[in-house]
């Protein structure tokens, strides 16, 4: 199961049938409950609540890897969303941001199925600059044939502080919730945009503390790569652009974005937006370079997917299908719903693959 599981949970042999997935981002708290039905999936409720001074005071902060504010005030705002949504379910999986996380990929020589636990042990303090002792470790085979004498196994490893496992579950408790697991956030984001697809892709998560460019080929993560850009400079190039608060720029941006008419704002938002697309075509090539394959499409996620003007530019630059795939696609969903969540899609991404990780068997 492709779930960061740190803690022996006696419950993960049966399977429940509804789950929770949470994502405490920057901006907002984002909760979904599903329920598994045969083979398909029911989105039976959903639900955010926003930092409450505009991201002034949010609800977690890079520069401690962790919140700013207290766990018992998350876990309130977490009980808050399921009061009033009438939530009942308890199980619960968490996504960690890619801040409080380390995800790396390395080789290991040909071996055995048997030999691989092991030797990832021995092998990942090498590649992961925190002290072991007090990290937990989370692993996936994403190439190579074990047992085969002539292949190297590749391995995809996410190293996450016990520290922060600890306040995950803290929160869990306060909240009255029964954590089921917890997952970096970019496995999650890959499991609910992209389904079933053979190609290989480059997915941008761009959040208000930090974006994330992930590669994907045949369904799973290779590369996540997180970089210090953030929506809210955006909101503080219009903000200074124009002369404006926080709140009045934020809503500009979100009209108006890169096809702004006011020469200052569009200028402000090209100059920080060019440099993540810098990025992704250095990974793009340095991928294309190590694996020799080409990326086909790019993913845009996050709030800011949705910025007048950005899906257009990316197609612009890269040549390639850009798309902001709807998290909710494939879910059941009353129909009356089916506007707000395209609107929602790109930011609810990651606690909608978070719980769809707990419903699979
Ligand atoms: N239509 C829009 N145009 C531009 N930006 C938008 C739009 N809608 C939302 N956003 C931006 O998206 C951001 C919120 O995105 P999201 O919910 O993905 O962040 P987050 O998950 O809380 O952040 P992080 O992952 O960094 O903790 C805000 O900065 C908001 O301004
Ligand atoms: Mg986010």
């Amino acid at each position: 199961m492709p779930i960061f599981n740190p803690f022996k949970n006696p419950f993960m042999m049966f399977f429940p049938k509804k789950m929770l997935g949470i994502d405490i981002g920057t901006a907002s708290v984002k909760i979904v409950e599903l329920s598994r039905w045969g083979g398909g999936k029911t989105l039976e409720n959903y639900g955010e609540i926003n930092s409450p001074a505009l991201y002034k005071e949010s609800f977690r902060n890079m520069e401690r890897g962790s919140y700013l504010l207290p766990d018992y005030f998350v876990a309130r705002a977490i009980r808050a969303i399921l009061d009033e949504a009438r939530i009942k379910t308890k199980e619960v999986i968490f996504s960690i941001p890619d801040f409080s996380t380390f995800c790396t990929s390395f080789e290991l020589p040909p071996m055995s199925e048997k030999e691989i636990p092991n030797a990832v042990q021995y092998t990942a303090p090498q590649y992961i600059p925190l002290p072991i002792s007090e990290t937990a470790l989370d692993w996936k085979i994403i190439g190579g044939e074990p047992g085969d004498k002539r292949t190297p196994i590749k391995i995809f490893l996410v190293a996450v502080p016990r520290r922060i496992i600890e306040e995950y579950q803290s929160v869990a408790r306060m909240a009255g919730l029964e954590l089921y697991a917890l997952e970096a956030e970019a496995l999650s984001i890959a499991r609910s945009l992209v389904k079933d697809s053979k190609k290989t892709i480059c997915l941008l998560d761009i959040g208000v503390q930090s974006t994330t460019i992930n590669i994907i080929e045949k369904g799973s993560l290779k590369k996540s790569y997180s970089f210090n850009f953030s929506s809210g400079q955006l909101t503080n190039a219009v903000a200074s652009a124009m002369g404006v608060g926080y709140t009045e720029a934020e809503e500009i941006k979100s009209k108006e974005g890169l096809l702004s008419k006011n020469e200052g704002i569009s200028r402000n938002l090209y100059l920080l937006v060019d440099p993540i697309l810098s990025e992704v075509k250095n990974i793009v090539l340095d991928y294309y370079q190590r694996e020799g394959k080409e990326i086909e499409e790019i993913y845009l996620s996050g709030g800011t997917a949705h910025l007048p003007g950005l899906k257009a530019y990316f197609g612009e630059v890269f040549k390639k299908d850009i798309d902001v795939p709807n998290c909710f696609s494939d879910l059941l969903y009353p129909p009356i719903l089916e506007d707000t969540l395209e609107k929602m899609g790109p930011s609810f991404s990651v606690a909608v693959g978070a719980a769809l990780g707990g419903l699979q068997t």
